[in-house]
């Protein structure tokens, strides 16, 4: 079956991490999310994508190619403005194969298995189902009201907490049939969250919904995106980490020099090629990339810190998306400090 994989949008509410990268690109313990995603949809038995891109799409392009590295096919279909979800969906029509497909929001971090949706789908007779998930603060989602029997009665995006009909959300990844295509209109921006579903849902036609189970989780903002690298290091996500562990939660990749006078505490995953000098502590829960250097009696945990950083000497680094030219703490939510102008 083919998946398409909607990955245009702009990731906005991660800035500056997405400023010169597509969201799903964003590393999640050193390799780019949609690489994983890709890993993980490969393992269900999926190995046809189409990619739907907008924003950044060579760096996806470059890195992904036609998708053989992954043993898998991957089409792109590039929009000449953002179309919006449906919009996205309706550009692909032509690279959509088959009478049904799987459309998944590339931007959500998730290990759900999608074999009961494609049997909760046929059985129902569904022209789309969608996946479900719950969470306690409804409002920043796409939120149903449903039947017994899972017929969707009603779909709101983001509605105000108070008039969220329930704690059920849309979990970004449908199966649809081809038909549900004649519903979006061509050539112009269309949101499947605010005007198809809503249709389609007015028109009497089977819009279903079935939970998901599984590991989920929107990465949309810095709390999340770190909330989600703890996960990973804790096993919960189920995703390969790209080094061998070298001691029980410590990976470690090729490359590295890491002085004796350090201490690594678990979890901490420490990318390649990285320097790590005397007196650096390091954990639990920092996940270093690719070329970073940690200066002498410097700590970091709870924290990511991105390719090519230099964590000065004597510094801590706590709660914090470190890249080597900005730093974002989430103590303060949003608070983005300019590497340059940080206080000791
Ligand atoms: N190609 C393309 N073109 N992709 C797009 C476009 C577009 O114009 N707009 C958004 N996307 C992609 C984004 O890259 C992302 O992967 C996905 O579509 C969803 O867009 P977001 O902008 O991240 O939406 P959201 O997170 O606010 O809400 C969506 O996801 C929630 C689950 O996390 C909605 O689908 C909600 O209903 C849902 O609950
Ligand atoms: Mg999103």
């Amino acid at each position: 079956m083919q998946a398409l994989l909607l990955a245009g949008g702009l990731g906005t509410r991660l800035r500056p991490l997405t400023e010169h990268l597509p969201k799903p690109m964003a590393p999640v313990v050193n390799r780019p999310w949609l690489e994983h995603l890709l890993k993980h949809l490969r393992s269900q038995g999926l190995s046809d994508f189409v990619i739907a891109v907008k924003h950044n799409a060579d760096i996806i392009r470059n890195h992904f190619g036609d998708g053989r590295r992954l043993g898998v096919t991957i089409a792109y279909s590039q929009e000449p403005e953002l179309l919006g979800t449906a919009g996205a969906i309706k550009h692909a029509e032509p690279l959509l194969s088959a009478d049904r497909f799987i459309v998944v929001n590339a931007d959500i971090i998730h290990h759900v298995d999608l074999m009961p949706l494609l049997e909760f789908h046929r059985s129902s007779g569904a022209m789309v189902t969608i996946g479900l998930t719950e969470v306690e603060d409804p409002s920043q989602y796409g939120v149903v009201q449903q039947t017994p029997s899972g017929r969707i009665l009603r779909f709101v995006e983001k509605p105000p907490r108070h008039e969220a009909p329930s704690n059920r959300i849309n979990a970004g990844i449908y199966v649809m049939e081809k038909e549900t295509l004649s519903w979006i209109p061509a050539g112009r921006a269309v949101s499947i969250e605010r005007e198809t579903f809503p249709l389609l849902i007015r028109k009497g036609l089977p819009v279903y919904g079935c939970a998901v189970r599984g590991y989920w989780l929107d990465m949309g903002t810095h709390d999340r995106y770190l909330a989600l690298h703890r996960d990973a290091l804790d096993g919960k996500i189920g995703l390969q980490l790209p080094y061998p562990m070298k001691a029980e939660g410590v990976w470690i990749g090729e490359d590295t020099h890491i002085s004796s006078h350090a201490k690594l505490i678990p979890p901490v995953v420490i990318g390649r090629g990285t320097r790590v000098e005397r007196g650096a502590v390091l954990g639990p829960y920092a996940v270093l990339g690719e070329g970073v250097t940690v200066q002498a009696d410097s700590r970091c945990a709870h924290a990511v810190v991105l390719p090519g950083t230099r964590l000065e000497g004597n510094r801590v680094f706590r709660h914090a998306v470190v890249a080597p030219d900005f730093m974002v703490t989430t103590r303060l939510p949003g608070d983005l400090i300019r590497q340059g102008v940080m206080q000791p």
